[in-house]
């Protein structure tokens, strides 16, 4: 077993749109060993329903806590949204056994949603906030919840963009057919004259150029990926679980499938080459 601090964080998502949280991470954390899963093999998970949702998030909370990670990361936001708790109940480790009874651990979940929640809370000063996301996201009504948590005052609008996943995933971040399709999606929200846009979907922080250009230089695009890497790395500061100094990280990417053009789409969402891609059915 590793020692605390280098035992590595989990990071997971529907697919490989996760990687801009590790990104982030990366920046953020430049010495923490990190293990990535990507179900491949079943994204999109956004315009499924919440059992399928919650059923996969728990083989793959499983999957990483077997993994023996530190800190687990939903890095997708559809997960938490609407299978947080499962991820969290499964996240009891056990440590030791006293008599008859278990002594469990918990392993810290952080999840997307209350991180960028948090940061949009920070920003905002008219307190109206835009939200866009998978459908199951923005249904779900998660991040609307999140926000009034922190400020009830606070007003927020809510649009699913379900085909900004398949267009990220093509790479058509700033083609006209993307900007078409952006501008339709954000006129309700650009009509509540909202200040602050949360990006609440892994693959949107890659469509920043494009959505900044359509809502104003005056809107601030709230990336959850750099609201998670500012949140790891207070929490594991404070756990003193942080691995801060050593050795270059060790980075591995678990995949469910090695999709067509899976090296180039990787690549694009981690800002540098993929290591370790690994192979694995759960
Ligand atoms: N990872 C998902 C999210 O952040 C987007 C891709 C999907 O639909 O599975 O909501």
């Amino acid at each position: 077993m590793n020692s605390e601090t280098t035992r590595a964080i989990g990071v997971f998502d529907s697919g490989i749109g996760g990687l801009t949280v590790v990104r982030s991470l990366m920046e953020r954390l430049p010495f923490e060993n990190i293990i990535y899963f990507g179900d491949t093999a079943r994204v999109p998970y956004g315009i499924k329903s919440v059992e399928t949702i919650n059923r996969y998030a728990a083989q793959i909370t499983d999957f990483l806590i077997k993994k023996d990670v530190k800190l687990l990361i939903v890095a997708c936001n559809t997960m938490a949204a609407v299978a947080h708790q499962t991820i969290v109940d499964l996240s009891n480790v056990p440590v030791a056994a006293v008599a008859t009874q278990k002594i469990v651990k918990q392993v810290p979940v952080l999840e997307v949603i209350d991180a960028s929640a948090r940061i949009a809370i920070k920003n905002t000063k008219s307190k109206s906030i835009g939200v866009i996301g998978t459908p199951a996201t923005i249904n779900s009504n998660a991040y609307a919840r999140a926000i009034h948590l922190l400020d009830k005052d606070a007003k927020v609008f809510s649009q699913a963009c379900p085909l900004f996943v398949p267009l990220v995933e093509e790479g058509w971040f700033d083609h006209q057919a993307t900007k078409l399709i952006a501008q339709e999606y954000l006129k309700p929200v650009i009509a509540e004259k909202i200040d602050t846009l949360v990006l609440g979907c892994t693959h949107y922080p890659l469509l920043k150029p494009l959505l900044q250009d359509i809502m104003g230089k005056g809107v601030n695009l709230i990336d959850s990926a750099e609201a998670m890497a500012d949140i790891a790395a207070d929490l594991i500061d404070k756990q003193k679980i942080a691995n801060k100094t050593g050795p270059p990280p060790n980075y591995v990417f678990y995949v469910s499938d090695v999709p067509y053009r899976f090296q180039t789409i990787g690549e694009r969402f981690l800002g540098r080459t993929l290591g370790r891609v690994e192979l694995v059915s759960l």
